[in-house]
C-alpha cells in the first residue's frame, strides 16, 4: 500500500480514489438504544422520514435490538404498526433490523418455527436488511434466520461479535467468514458492541476477511472508549464496504460517531460516499432539538455521552463496568472493585473467551462477584451459567475449565448439539396461550418474545379502542358526525 500520505490531499484524491463506502443511519436504533434507552416514539420521528430516505444511505436501521420490546412495554406502541409506518415514508432506502439469532429479539432459544415465523413477518412488514448474530458466533444459531431471511427475498447480513482472546485469531476470524459464506449469508458485519477495537486490529481484521470472503463487509462500532472515529477510518482503507454512523446530533459516547463527520473525511480523502451533505443537514437539524429536549428532561445522561477509555485497561465493555460497581454498591461493597476487575478476564477465561456481549456479559459480571465476595470460586454458580455450561447457548469460543465444569454440574452431562433442536414447535401453542386478544400472527409473535408485556398491550388496546368507539357514539349522538 502506498504511504504516499500527501499526495492529492483534500482534493478527493486521497487513498479512497473513487472507491465506494456506504453508511447505516442508526439514528432511529442503536444511538436511541445506546444514549436514551430507546425511549424515542414513533411520532417524534415520524416527519423527518422522508429527508432522511433522501439522504442516500446504505440502509437505515430502525428496528429490531431493543426498539420491539421498548415499544410494547414503555411506549404503547405496536412495533409492527411501527414498522409499517416506517416504511410507508421511506420508499428508497432499505430498513434494517437487529436479529439475535435464534434469540430473536429475546433472551432465550426460541424454536425454529417461530424463528421461521418472526423472519417472515419482519420482511412482510418492511425490513430489507436482517442483521442477524450470535453472542458466541455459533453459525448454528444463525443458520435457521439466514435460511429463512434469504428465502424470503431479504438480505440476511451475519455480524461477527467481536472480542480478543488467545482463540480470536485473525486466522479464526477468517475461517469463521468462510464459514459465515458457506451458510449462504448476502453480507458480513463485525459488531463491536463495546467500542474496543483499536484502528490498527480494525485494519488487520478487515483485510483478513476481505482476503477470505467476497461477501461485502460492514463495521459497526460505538464511540465509547473514543476509538471509532479512527477505527472507522482504517476500516475505509482497508477496503470495508459500508460503515455504522448516526446523526452528529445523536452520536458520540455510547452512541456511533458522527455521520456528517465521516461523511466529510472520507469525501475528503477521495472515498464516494453518496451522502448528500445538505440533506444531512436537514435532518440533523430536526434531531438537535429533540436531543437537547432529552438532555433537559435527564433521559440523556452526560454518563454516556463522553468518552471512557477504562474499557481499554480492563478490556471489558464499558456498560459492564457500570454494572459491575452497582452490584458492588447494592453489596456495600465498593472495595472490592479491583479484585472483581481482576476475577472477571479469570472467569471469562474459565468459561472459553465468550464475546463479553448480552447475555454473556451479565453471565460473566455475576459470577466474577460472586466468585470474589463468597471467597470460594464457583461455589455459586447462576441458574443462566449453568445452562451455558450444558451447552444451552452454543459451543464456547473455546474449551471450558474442566475443574468448573465439574464443580458446576456435577456429573450431569453437556449438550453437545444444537439446543434448539430439543425444542417443539412454538407457534401453535403460543397462539392458542395468546388467545383472543392476539388479532394476528405478528401478535402471537409479540406475545411469545413478551408473553406478560404483550397480554398487557393487547388489554390496553382493546381499552383504547372501547373509549373511541364510545366517543364517536357521543359524537353521532350530538349530531357532530
Ligand atoms: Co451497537
Amino acid at each position: 500500500m502506498s504511504m504516499d500520505m500527501g499526495k492529492g490531499m483534500g482534493k478527493g484524491k486521497g487513498k479512497g480514489m473513487g472507491k465506494k463506502i456506504r453508511f447505516t443511519e442508526t439514528v432511529l436504533r442503536d444511538a436511541g438504544q445506546s444514549l436514551i434507552a430507546t425511549r424515542m416514539r414513533y411520532d417524534e420521528f415520524e416527519t423527518i422520514l422522508e429527508a432522511l430516505d433522501g439522504v442516500g444511505y446504505y440502509s437505515l436501521e430502525c428496528w429490531g435490538g431493543a426498539t420491539f420490546d421498548t415499544c410494547l412495554r414503555y411506549l404503547g406502541e405496536d412495533p409492527w404498526e411501527r414498522l409499517r409506518n416506517i416504511k410507508k415514508r421511506v420508499k428508497k432506502t432499505p430498513l434494517q433490523m437487529l436479529l439475535r439469532g435464534q434469540n430473536l429479539l429475546g433472551y432465550k432459544h426460541y424454536p425454529d418455527d417461530v424463528v421461521r415465523s418472526f423472519v417472515a413477518k419482519s420482511i412482510d412488514n418492511g425490513i430489507d436488511v436482517i442483521r442477524i448474530f450470535d453472542a458466541l458466533n455459533d453459525l448454528r444459531n444463525l443458520e435457521v434466520s439466514v435460511s429463512e431471511t434469504v428465502r424470503r427475498q431479504g438480505i440476511a447480513q451475519v455480524a461477527v461479535s467481536y472480542t480478543t482472546s488467545p482463540v480470536h485469531t485473525l486466522e479464526n476470524y477468517a475461517k469463521l467468514a468462510r464459514d459465515i459464506e458457506s451458510l449462504g449469508a448476502s453480507s458480513l458485519c463485525i459488531k463491536d458492541m463495546a467500542g474496543v477495537m483499536s484502528p490498527a486490529e480494525c485494519y488487520e481484521l478487515v483485510r483478513a476477511i476481505k482476503e477470505n470472503s467476497k461477501l461485502p463487509l460492514h463495521v459497526h462500532t460505538h464511540s465509547t472508549t473514543g476509538l471509532a472515529f479512527m477505527t472507522y477510518l482504517k476500516a475505509a482503507e482497508a477496503g470495508a464496504d459500508v460503515i455504522d454512523t448516526a446523526l452528529s446530533s445523536f452520536s458520540g459516547g455510547t452512541s456511533q460517531p458522527a455521520t456528517e463527520t465521516l461523511s466529510y473525511a472520507l469525501g475528503q480523502m477521495g472515498f464516494d460516499t453518496g451522502l448528500d451533505a445538505s440533506a444531512l443537514k436537514t435532518c440533523n437539524d430536526f434531531f438537535k432539538p429533540l436531543r437537547d429536549q432529552y438532555i433537559k428532561s435527564g433521559q440523556m445522561d452526560a454518563l454516556v455521552m463522553g468518552t471512557d477509555a477504562d474499557a481499554l485497561n480492563y478490556q471489558i465493555p464499558g456498560g459492564m463496568l457500570s454494572n459491575l460497581v452497582a452490584q458492588l454498591k447494592a453489596q456495600n461493597a465498593l472495595d472490592r472493585f479491583p479484585a472483581v476487575l481482576e476475577e472477571t478476564p479469570r472467569v471469562r477465561k474459565d468459561l472459553g473467551y465468550p464475546p463479553l456481549v448480552t447475555p454473556m456479559s451479565q453471565m460473566v459480571g455475576v459470577q466474577a462477584v460472586s466468585n470474589v465476595m463468597v471467597g470460594d470460586r464457583y461455589k455459586n454458580v447462576s441458574k443462566e451459567v449453568r445452562s451455558y455450561l450444558r451447552g444451552e447457548y452454543g459451543a464456547a469460543p473455546a474449551p471450558v475449565d474442566s475443574d468448573v465444569l465439574k464443580k458446576a454440574l456435577g456429573d450431569e452431562k453437556s449438550i453437545t448439539g444444537r439446543f434448539a433442536d430439543t425444542l417443539p414447535p412454538g407457534m401453535e401453542a403460543g397462539k392458542a396461550e395468546a388467545g383472543p386478544l392476539a388479532e394476528s400472527t405478528e401478535d402471537v409473535l409479540s406475545y411469545i418474545i413478551f408473553p406478560a408485556v404483550a397480554a398487557k398491550f393487547f388489554q390496553q388496546r382493546e381499552e383504547k379502542r372501547a373509549c373511541r368507539v364510545k366517543y364517536s357514539i357521543v359524537q353521532l349522538e350530538n349530531g357532530k358526525e
